[in-house]
């Protein structure tokens, strides 16, 4: 006999306008089937969505373009495949095209370079030593390069650097690290023991670490249930974490998620650095998730400000446990906690009890009262999700495959198609009069510490002293983390009247390569905690 427990959830709403009109987070079903299954995403400076999943799970339901097939003797599943494993979403038509991979991506990791385009790298089997390199161009298709990396890579973590090259960290049995580009051919890998002292063999619970550019170019890195603080260029560790309290893990395949706190800046660095790790499976979860037995998930986050002389970790408590769950920095400062289950682990077949609500967390409220419960999806999204800030403010949604291929049928939780967009309660229409619009004579490419000029109009009446500038690197979504993920609120924010219902407010750029590599970011204006859309800058 089974007891259900029933939870009523308050749903948390928002004031928006100065009726005190309520404001609620909503969903909304943008494709009913994208052909494949979303298991890794990129935004691209030109709004299109890089999607794709592995090219071992047999047929998608998306054929390729003109008859065409990929031939792989390689390939465990199909030798001869006339379908996709890889779309490039558009986000103003709302629609897709199915792109060609040739080798296997499968649980792979990337990072948006300085010009734009992705570098993909590593996946499984043919596909574990190849980078692919996808420009943003209208007709651009996937092109790989064969035995660039040093080492497998399969499961790693990476993130791009201030010198334009981006480290790639780990993976499943490798306790090293390497670059790309590599500087010379006989560049090679460098060991991590920290990768193997995190590692236990029988669970591999470190793999798909945490990793966060520090603000002054050195790595915050985070596997199973610590972190360290590492040069990479010297290949030393310059500072340990203490241990998160209770030593759950919170990586794959305990997949909890992780954050950097939005950055602020004070007198021309960053004021406090701080990490919130979330959710995750408890420790032997993965075990008895294999014997049938699924755990309950963790219900914690931990929040540490790394840059204090002796850090510590300090334990909150969400409103609903979560693995396999994602965390998104939204462009109001918030932390979007969406998708994953309240119980098992990551792998397939062991997710179970879908969290459908998504959770924000408010990272300058008082502790107890930061989380605020969202509307309801009516979609699990399990295993092999993900999700992504796109430049509207909206959030991605897509994936959830916990199978070895594709399964519509008698199955739990069956391979998901659908793509889904989830509004943020500021889209809601009661927000709309305070809702900043960034004009087209504001300032999109800048250099570090520059004077930025960025001007727009709001319809209701401003509150100058709510006005603040945002920006956001769109980052590389896998397995519950967001490489390269950071919000930086800018310094300054005088905001001046220069015509009717029109604003001109005056920040400062980043100030070096180590707080903000130069790429393009996404900039947003915030007015009483409802962002623009963003515009697309550059930084160099
Ligand atoms: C995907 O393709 C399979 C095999 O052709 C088909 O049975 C199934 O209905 C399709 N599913 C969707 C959601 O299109
Ligand atoms: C899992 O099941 C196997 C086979 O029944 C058993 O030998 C093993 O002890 C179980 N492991 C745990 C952690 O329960
Ligand atoms: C999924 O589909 C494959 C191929 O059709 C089948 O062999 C496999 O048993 C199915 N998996 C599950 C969990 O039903
Ligand atoms: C804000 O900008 C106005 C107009 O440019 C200027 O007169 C004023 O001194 C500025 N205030 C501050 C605090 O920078």
């Amino acid at each position: 006999m089974t007891f259900a427990l029933i939870i009523f959830l308050l749903i948390a709403t928002t004031s928006c306008s100065r009726v005190t009109a309520a404001a609620t987070s909503s969903w909304s079903l943008l494709q009913s089937n994208i052909g494949i299954t979303a298991m890794h995403m990129q935004l691209l400076p030109n709004d299109r969505v890089l999607i794709y999943d592995r090219t071992d799970f047999g047929a998608s339901n998306l054929s390729l373009p003109d008859g065409k097939c990929r031939v792989d003797p390689y390939d465990y599943v199909l030798k001869k495949d006339c379908t996709a494993h890889s779309i490039e979403y558009d986000v103003a038509s709302n629609s897709f095209r199915p792109l060609m991979v040739q080798t296997d991506v499968w649980c792979s990791s990337g990072s948006l370079m300085t010009d734009g385009s992705l570098i993909q790298t590593g996946g499984f089997n043919d596909g574990d030593h190849v980078v692919r390199v996808f420009n943003s161009c209208d007709a651009c298709d996937w092109i790989e390069i064969k035995s660039a990396l040093v080492k497998r890579r399969w499961y790693a973590s990476n993130h791009l650097l201030p010198g334009g090259r981006q480290i790639i960290i780990g993976g499943r049995r490798q306790y090293n690290y390497e670059f790309y580009p590599k500087t010379s051919t006989s560049e090679k890998a460098y060991s991590l023991p920290f990768l193997v002292q995190t590692n236990d063999p029988k669970l591999e619970n470190n793999l798909y670490p945490f990793v966060f550019l520090y603000p002054d170019g050195k790595l915050f890195i985070f596997a199973n249930n610590r972190a360290i603080l590492f040069d990479y260029s010297r290949n030393k560790v310059l500072r340990t974490y203490p241990e998160i309290p209770g030593g759950d893990p919170r990586n794959y395949p305990s997949t909890g998620s992780a954050v950097l706190l939005p950055m602020r800046f004070r007198e021309g660095g960053v004021a406090v650095i701080e990490v919130l790790v979330c959710g995750g499976a408890p420790k032997g979860a993965f075990v008895n998730a294999q014997n049938g037995t699924f755990d309950g998930a963790l219900k914690t986050c931990g929040r540490i400000k790394v840059s204090d002389p002796n850090p510590q970790w300090v334990m909150e408590t969400m409103p609903l446990a979560r693995v396999m769950g994602d965390m998104l920095l939204l462009p109001s400062g918030d932390v979007l906690l969406i998708n994953g289950g309240s119980a098992g682990t990551a792998g397939w077949e062991y997710g179970r009890d879908p969290v459908l609500n998504p959770v924000i967390y408010k990272p300058d409220n008082p502790l107890g009262d930061r989380f605020e419960v969202q509307t309801a999806s009516t979609i699990p999204r399990m295993y092999h999700s993900t999700a992504l800030l796109i430049r509207d403010g909206r959030v991605l949604v897509g994936g959830s495959n916990p199978h070895i291929y594709y399964n519509f049928t008698d199955v739990l939780y069956p391979t998901e198609l659908r793509l889904e967009a989830f509004l943020p309660s500021y889209l809601d229409p009661h927000c709309s009069g305070l809702r900043p619009q960034i004009t087209p004579d504001s300032q999109t490419q800048f250099g570090y510490g520059d004077r930025v000029v960025i001007r727009f109009r709001v319809v209701d009446r401003l509150d100058p002293d709510s006005v603040s500038v945002t920006m956001v690197s769109p980052s590389f979504n896998t397995h519950s983390f967001s490489m390269n993920q950071r919000l930086l609120i800018l310094e300054g924010g005088n905001t001046t009247v220069i015509g009717k219902s029109k604003y001109q407010v005056i920040v400062r750029a980043p100030p070096s390569s180590n707080v903000a590599p130069g790429r393009y970011y996404l900039l947003f204006v915030v007015h009483r905690q409802v962002p623009s859309e963003g515009i697309w800058v550059k930084i160099s």
